[in-house]
């Protein structure tokens, strides 16, 4: 077998085709793909199927194409859960606004938008619609929603649009996909065999049965770092603190509530990995008396005594020597003297800081980092937290590979 010919031999791909006029070059690219080795299965959209018919896909694939979720003699060669699990990549070209819509949205009112909910396997779109479509907001917060899951997307591209206009949300040439499919399936991630453990989102402190301290972090910072990770190829473990957000795809998630719960998962999923990246805003304290019953507003005020809680990242390096962690500070002033400062406190290889206060970072899907290391910095653009996840990520990746 010539890899270099068929550099996708052995891979399965599931390729979804939804309804826009680029439907046509999913034909090619099915081509092109089998032309380069992969196993092609295909899954159409009823839309799709007025724009090619089935027939065309299913002659090129050498497969028969599926269309409808309750098809009894499909259901019975393979299922659709079976289905679901059986590629390497599930690949949507193209991808319109409403199939990304739906993504977001985890609906499942069809096969293919039944798959991608039903999948652990990595997911890739290829988006192709007219431009006002690709610059809508609700676009844009799908488009979001969907890279923080680990869904990479590909393209669009720009230039002539079939409506007749030009602009961003053409689909990139089925040559251009097929490349960023090899690419994908066949470069092994920088942290290939790398097991990282991630914390996110807020701990909370009770007080009693109903009430609890807590702080404004989302989770989305730490979600979003475990997506980049995972896509750079790190076997990653999220430790997650109330938040209400997906898991990302392929990314083993653990809920905690305190800042005692999430330092015994933490200690638990870091035995055996190489990387701890700490993106929990965890609580310094916790209330010394837990009251057992709900408290009753009988008095004037309500003293309540808090404890220190241990420091999850001093507490690891003490007991994991070797573990390269990385730290977050969220600092109102002076932010590169504190980030330093916890840097070397706290024994981390890197720290990335933020500056909050005024609505930044808390609560928010854009954010900025200042990062450091020992004899180092870069500074990681405001942009989308997915976007700064990744070069995050990308970041670390090279400082531990070249430490
Ligand atoms: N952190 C931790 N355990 C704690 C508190 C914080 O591991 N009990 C981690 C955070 O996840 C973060 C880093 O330490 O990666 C810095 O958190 P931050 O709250 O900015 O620093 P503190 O050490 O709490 O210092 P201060 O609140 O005094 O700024």
């Amino acid at each position: 077998m010539n890899t270099l010919l068929t550099p996708l031999a052995g891979r399965r791909i599931l390729l979804g085709v939804t309804g826009g006029v680029a439907a046509y070059k999913a034909a090619d690219l099915l081509r092109r793909l089998k032309e380069a080795g992969a196993e092609v299965r295909v899954v159409m959209t009823t839309h799709a199927t007025a724009f090619v018919a089935p027939l065309t896909f299913q002659a090129l694939s050498g497969e028969p194409v599926r269309d409808g979720l309750l098809d009894p003699a499909h259901e019975a060669a393979m299922g659709h859960i079976e289905l679901a699990r059986w590629p390497d990549l599930i690949l949507v070209a193209p991808a319109t606004a409403n199939c990304m819509a739906k993504v977001a949205q985890g609906l499942a009112d069809d096969l293919l938008s039944t798959l991608l909910l039903a999948t652990d396997r990595p997911v890739a779109m290829a988006p192709a619609m007219n431009r006002l479509m690709w610059a809508n907001p609700a676009t844009r917060a799908n488009v979001e929603t969907l890279l923080a899951r680990g869904i990479q997307l590909l393209g669009p591209g720009s230039g002539d649009q079939a409506c007749g206009e030009t602009g961003e949300g053409r689909m990139l040439e089925p040559v251009q996909i097929r490349d960023a499919v090899i690419e994908r399936l066949t470069t092994p991630g920088p942290l290939q065999g790398c097991r990282a453990v991630v914390s996110a989102g807020p701990t909370r402190e009770p007080i009693d049965p109903v009430r609890f301290i807590g702080n404004r972090s989302s989770g989305k910072q730490g979600f979003a770092v475990a997506a980049a990770l995972k896509a750079l190829g790190a076997e990653v473990t999220l430790v997650a603190g109330p938040v209400s957000l997906p898991t990302p795809a392929g990314v083993k998630r653990v809920d905690v509530e305190t800042t005692a719960q999430m330092l015994e998962a933490a200690r638990t999923a870091v035995a055996g990995a190489q990387l701890f990246v700490s993106v929990a805003a965890v609580a310094d304290y916790h209330v010394a008396d837990v009251a057992p019953r709900k408290i009753k507003k009988h008095d004037a005020s309500l003293p309540l005594v808090l404890n220190r809680n241990p420091d999850i990242l001093s507490t690891l390096r003490a007991e994991f020597p070797a573990l390269f962690m990385v730290g977050f500070a969220a600092e109102t002033d002076d932010l590169e003297t504190h980030a330093r400062g916890k840097l070397e406190r706290k024994g981390l290889q890197m720290i990335a800081a933020n500056q909050v206060g005024d609505g930044r970072a808390f609560e928010v899907d854009r954010n900025a980092l200042q990062v450091f290391w020992p004899g180092g910095s870069a500074t990681l653009d405001e942009g989308p937290k997915a976007d700064v996840a990744r070069a995050l990520a990308a970041l670390i990746a090279d400082r531990y590979r070249n430490p």
